[in-house]
């Protein structure tokens, strides 16, 4: 074993008893009463990455939450790999649901992760993640195995849309200059069958308003004769779907990446396991666009969901009315080359002409992002396969991950360099819902293959 590997090995329990001092700051980017813990949590990320050995540690002010930068130069020539994470965290909402409390993170056994799991808001996204590269680069510096550049940043928005890391990008080009960007917020398929995440969907987010009368009116004085809201609202998200599971919006899918045969072998090569599947979410029957296996329908079609609507009365009891206005929040899940301002644009159009003409509907569009791609035949994705072949002793296979992390296309464009995923968190996880997670086997198998990612990187 080499002197880093050991290294790790003899450190395992420090490595976890730090990320659990992590895990008790609530560092929840949206709401705003958690802005001291934001902050305190920043605090804390710098004070890590120092310790590791990292020079230039800095707490980077933006217009939002800071981004934490550090970085090792051991030799300009050499190859710069740049860590992005986030140390920002979704609301832990609903607390009544979780079984220990979000920010009191204890170990415990389950069925998918018999040497345990840490259950905190955070242990898996991001926490946990970014934490096996600080820990990582730990091990490389105290065992003086560091093989190339390194450059860290960590930022606090990633769960509010990443708004001020754009423009932390435009003005700190020449900082954060690099060859590739290495980022663990993703997963593998499973722990048999390790997998690094070759895509990652867009995002279109909206919201919308139908308004019927001008008031809330008495539902047996006005029902039947006047538009409801509520019911129109509902027949025209209805309406956004064809029988085949497709999205009827005009042009959706004219842009769309047309996956070939073979690259949907490879894909299929992971197999699905729709029994297994069903039962860790409770259901007995899943459903979706026509012609595609569950694992396509998750990654390289585009999607639309409703994640929320309300309108009229919702407290104890009846009340009879006809509602003023009905809302809902929309998103649409986008693959290449579908943009989002394309889809915006194009959502917008579609439901204000499926709108009866009784009503007034408002659209408003909330952040959005790009798809993002990296081939498998890149040295990029080949460093990373090989390393976690390395760490796990298993073949690793290509993935296509539902999820968005839109700054990844923005990386591209900016710093020109492209993002190799290399996340480490299960399906399972239940990141963003209660009783987030993350298995130790995943927390030291993603330190384990970092540093086998630096080495054969650099070798190339
Ligand atoms: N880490 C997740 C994204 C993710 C998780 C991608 C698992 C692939 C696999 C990230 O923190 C996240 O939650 N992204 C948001 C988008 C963002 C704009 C709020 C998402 O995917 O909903
Ligand atoms: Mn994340
Ligand atoms: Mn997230």
């Amino acid at each position: 074993m080499s002197d880093t590997q050991s290294y790790i090995q003899q450190n395992k329990q420090r490595f976890l008893d730090e990320l659990i001092e992590l895990l008790k700051i609530a560092s929840i980017s949206a709401d705003p009463a958690y802005n001291q813990d934001v902050l305190n949590c920043a605090d804390a990320v710098a004070k890590h990455l120092a310790n590791a050995g990292a020079d230039q540690v800095e707490i980077c002010e933006t217009k939002g939450y800071p981004v934490v930068y550090g970085e090792k130069i051991i030799n300009p020539e050499l190859p710069t790999v740049l860590v992005y994470g986030h140390y920002d965290v979704q609301p832990a909402d609903p607390l009544e649901l979780w079984e220990s409390g979000p920010f009191e993170p204890v170990v415990k056994k389950t069925e998918l992760h018999p040497e345990g799991a840490i259950f905190a808001r955070g242990s898996a996204d991001d926490k946990g993640q970014f934490f096996m590269h600080v820990k990582a680069f730990e091990a490389m510096m105290k065992t003086n195995s560091l093989p190339c550049n390194i450059k860290f940043i960590i930022e606090g928005e990633e769960e509010v849309g990443s708004v001020s890391l754009a423009g932390f990008l435009e003005e700190n080009k020449e900082k954060l200059s690099c060859d590739v960007i290495l980022i663990s917020d993703t997963h593998i398929y499973s722990n048999e069958q390790p997998t690094v995440t070759t895509g990652l969907r867009g995002l279109s987010y909206m919201e919308v308003e139908v308004e019927g009368p001008n008031r809330d009116l008495h539902s047996g004085l006005y029902g039947g004769a006047v538009p409801n809201p509520i019911n129109v609202l509902a027949e025209m998200i209805a309406k956004l779907h064809d029988e085949e599971g497709r999205i009827t919006i005009d042009g959706f899918y004219d842009n769309v990446e047309i996956v070939s045969a073979e690259d949907r072998a490879v894909m299929n090569k992971l197999k699905d396991n729709p029994e297994e599947f069903k039962k860790s979410i409770g259901l007995s029957g899943v459903e979706g666009e026509t012609g595609y296996t569950t694992l396509e329908r998750t990654s390289i079609r585009p999607t639309l969901d409703v994640n929320g609507i309300w309108g009229g009365y919702t407290g104890e009891g009846a009340k009879t009315v006809i509602p003023s206005k009905a809302f809902a929040k929309i998103s649409m899940r986008l693959v290449p080359y579908q943009t989002d301002e394309e889809i915006t644009e194009k959502f917008t159009k579609y439901f204000e002409k499926i709108a009866p003409a009784s009503v007034k509907v408002k659209v408003t569009p909330h952040h959005g992002g790009m798809p993002y791609v990296l081939q498998s035949n890149t040295k990029e994705f080949q460093a990373a396969k090989k390393a976690m072949e390395k760490a796990f002793g298993k073949e690793v296979l290509p993935y296509r991950s539902g999820g968005s992390i839109p700054i990844t296309s923005l990386f591209e464009k900016i710093l020109g360099a492209k993002s190799v995923l290399m996340g480490f968190g299960l399906d399972s996880d239940a990141i963003h819902s209660p009783n987030e997670h993350y298995g130790l086997y995943n927390f030291y198998k993603g330190i384990e293959s970092i540093p086998y990612f630096f080495e054969f990187y650099t070798q190339q």
